[in-house]
């Protein structure tokens, strides 16, 4: 079961300026930024007062991420939400039918992620999460 909204995720096409759109127009804060080669995106975690977050990713060139951002043009991307263990939850979807992209949980932006089709949660890419 899912404990809140870890964040949204937003599919950019540049990252500083989006960084800068956020901050000017919400008052969000950049908490960090980092590439995650591993999922061929350059990623900007932004927080609100209250906890909430946005993730911006922007594709690296080449990369499975960057094919999206021309094919469907900047947007939402996923939704993620907070779990304590997400190899547990995986399995308890996976008895379900739900169709899984990862098996496994593996290495995110920040702690351990999964993702989850988005046509087994009515078309919304959903990612699992839990806190390293
Ligand atoms: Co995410």
């Amino acid at each position: 079961m899912a404990n809140r909204i870890a964040h949204i995720a937003i599919l950019v096409s540049n990252l500083d300026e989006a960084v800068k759109l956020y901050e000017d127009l919400f008052g969000t804060r950049l908490d960090m930024s980092k590439t995650v080669s591993e999922q061929g995106v350059k990623a900007a975690i932004l927080s609100l007062a209250d906890g909430a977050k946005l993730e911006l990713l922007e594709p690296l060139p080449g990369s499975n991420m960057a094919r999206m951002l021309e094919k469907r043009g900047e947007g939402l991307h996923h939704i993620a939400f907070e779990v304590d263990n997400v190899d547990k939850e995986l399995d308890r979807l996976s008895e379900k039918g739900v169709e899984l992209i990862d098996k496994k949980s593996r290495p995110g932006v920040e702690g351990m992620v999964a993702f989850i089709h988005p046509k087994s949660i009515r078309g919304v890419l959903t990612e699992l999460c839990q806190e390293d």
